[in-house]
């Protein structure tokens, strides 16, 4: 693009946010004008990248956001990506190539899906990053997720509730902590906030990792990192911990589990040592899996973010850009380049006490699912 397309394009987009079409490179004239003032909605093009599928959430969100979208009369472009940044690449490309006004991006690597947001976003898209930011780059235009802070806070709340440090005992009470994928930005902000929860009882010396695997300070916190938060290697992080510092009778108190793939893999490590308790694990996610190991009592909490809501709210965002308007946000999150303009929704602490007013009353999963 010269300069003063540049220069021209960028007023465009102070006016109207979703602005595309003469922005975009190589698309034809009905998809330029979809993202702005459509004259029908079936000319808007949404592209959706999902990370994965074999955690439920990810199918639950790119279905519920598919649906969400084609009940707008949008055309939608559903891709999942195998946990493999190269093919999330080029499925964004792919998506940008098909002339899409809209990529929802949850990235696998806020980083490395870089240049594949600049792709999209040359060729006119308008770029939202859907629960995890996107890194290091302008082309991340709207950012829409949970609190992410407040989910660790949630988790760190509960630990230090149920152990009863806020009423004054003061243990010492055996921790381990992990953290989420080096590569997640999200995990960062998870740790954050379970860590400010929980670092002054380290500092007062009420908590303590016999593992010695606690971060130097929050900058450190990829050195507890589980690759991909992968349930598996996590259970063999586990596995590796309480062979080497459990094995003679010592009591794990508590795990800082920050999702629901991370705690089963604690559940299924503590079950393969055959103790005859289980500590207090947290989670994220309510996945139906483990929303009945908490109601078996094997997982103790877990973190529920409705991903209808997120989907709701996301396409509710795109409505308002299709429509020339400016959506509402409501913080903002900056991704090293620029503030982008961010929608956090509420989570919700969730543990067997409340599973059935929180999960199953809203419908979000059966009774039968959730074991009850
Ligand atoms: C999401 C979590 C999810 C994790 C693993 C995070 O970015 O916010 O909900 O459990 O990724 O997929």
């Amino acid at each position: 693009m010269n300069n003063w397309k540049r220069a021209v394009c960028a007023l465009a987009g102070i006016v109207m946010l979703a602005s595309v079409g003469a922005c975009g490179g190589s698309r034809g004239a009905t998809a330029g004008g979809g993202g702005v003032n459509a004259k029908n909605p079936s000319d808007v093009t949404v592209g959706i990248s999902m990370p994965e599928q074999q955690l439920e959430r990810w199918r639950l969100d790119g279905d519920n956001l598919k649906k969400q979208l084609e009940g707008k009369g949008y055309k939608v472009l559903l891709q999942f990506a195998d946990n493999k940044t190269d093919l999330q690449a080029s499925q964004i490309q792919n998506m940008a190539n098909q002339g899409a006004n809209f990529v929802v991006i949850a990235s696998i690597d806020g980083t490395a899906v870089g240049p594949a947001a600049e792709a999209a976003k040359s060729n006119g898209a308008t770029v939202i990053a859907y629960d995890r930011l996107i890194m290091n780059t302008d082309a991340c235009d709207y950012y829409s997720t949970f609190n992410i802070t407040e989910v660790g806070k949630l988790q760190g709340q509960y630990i230090v509730k149920k152990l009863g440090l806020d009423s004054g005992k003061k243990g010492p009470f055996n921790i381990e902590l992990m953290t989420g994928s080096p590569t997640d930005n999200n995990a960062k902000y998870y740790f954050q906030g379970s860590w400010s929860v929980l670092e002054p009882y380290f500092k007062n010396g009420s908590l303590v990792s016999p593992s010695g695997r606690v971060p130097k300070n929050l900058e450190d916190w990829q050195s507890i990192g589980i690759q991909n938060w992968d349930r598996q290697n996590a259970q063999s992080e586990m596995e590796n911990r309480i062979n080497s510092y459990y094995n003679s009778g010592r009591h794990l108190d508590a795990v800082l589990a920050p999702n629901d793939a991370i705690a089963m893999g604690t559940v299924n490590a503590v079950d393969a040592a055959g103790w005859n308790y289980y500590p207090i694990i947290t989670g994220q996610d309510a996945e139906k899996a483990n929303v009945a190991n908490i109601v078996a009592g094997k997982q103790t909490m877990t973190v529920y973010k409705d991903t209808r809501k997120l989907a709701d709210s996301t396409a509710a965002l795109i409505e308002k850009l299709v429509k020339g308007q400016k959506p509402k946000t409501n913080d903002t999150f900056n991704n090293n380049n620029k503030d982008v303009p961010s929608i956090l929704l509420k989570p919700v602490s969730v543990d067997k006490d409340n599973v059935k007013k929180e999960l199953v009353d809203s419908g979000y999963i059966s009774a039968a699912n959730a074991g009850l």
